[in-house]
């Protein structure tokens, strides 16, 4: 029986980070010799679910969850069981499924870090001017502000394919941020209506965003400034 190995990140604030995670994989595959691969919770692709379902295709017989995050994270480690039911519940025979102690108490952990410690270290000699630069003082003067929910149900509904699907249109009609700021989020609440996207200064709340209705966002809504379908803001319903 092959044994699939996920390693579950929360997101992390730049794609270096999901990089980490998924070099981290691939480290693990060449030294196990079996199948490892990352996925996440909220912010990244591939979600937890999507990772789920490439393992069962892979023909995962059983798999096994690391919560992989430094510090300790209890989201991370309550939404991993959230979301492994959710799944289980759609597939008509899910292979066994359980889940390790969280990275952050692995004995190894001091291993790790002791090693560091004796290993060779770099001064630090940087100076402090980009800490404080003047462009950071401005606020940007962008017509749209478009929040895109990356919580971890978001995530699992295909929040990642209508970010993916917005950025390219924007690119597209050469929209920078400038004239419109996108910004991926947490959990903004209505999880049962998402993927979510929210449109400010309109106020205008799209639920259950798909690649197609991403892309009468970006062409109707952000370029013509027409929202999709005639849609009032939601403080106007
Ligand atoms: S996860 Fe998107 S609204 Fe909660």
């Amino acid at each position: 029986m092959t044994r699939h190995v996920l390693l579950v990140a929360r997101a992390v604030t730049h794609t270096a980070g999901h990089d980490t995670v998924r070099r981290l994989a691939a480290d693990l595959r060449a030294a196990l010799g079996a199948p490892v691969s990352a996925c996440f919770l909220d912010g990244a692709a591939p979600s937890l679910h999507d990772a789920l379902d490439t393992a069962v295709t892979d023909g995962a017989g059983e798999v096994l969850l690391v919560p992989t995050h430094l510090p300790p994270d209890r989201y991370l480690d309550t939404w991993i069981r959230r979301a492994h039911a959710h799944w289980a519940a759609r597939q008509d025979d899910p292979p066994p499924v359980s889940v390790t102690a969280p990275l952050a108490v692995q004995p190894a952990l001091v291993t790790a870090l002791a090693e560091a410690i004796a290993g060779t270290h770099q001064p630090l000699a940087g100076a402090p001017g980009p800490f404080r630069s003047a462009a950071w003082s401005t606020v940007p003067r962008h017509r749209h502000h478009v929040l895109v929910c990356r919580g971890p149900r978001c995530t699992a509904y295909g929040a990642h394919e209508v970010t993916d699907t917005l950025t390219r249109r924007l690119a597209v009609h050469r929209l920078g941020d400038d004239d419109v700021l996108v910004t991926a989020t947490g959990c903004l609440f209505p999880c049962n209506l998402g993927p979510l996207v929210v449109v400010h200064p309109d106020d205008t709340w799209y639920p259950h965003v798909d690649a197609d209705l991403a892309t009468r966002i970006a062409d109707d809504h952000l370029r013509r400034g027409q929202p999709v379908d005639g849609r009032r803001p939601r403080s106007s319903t």
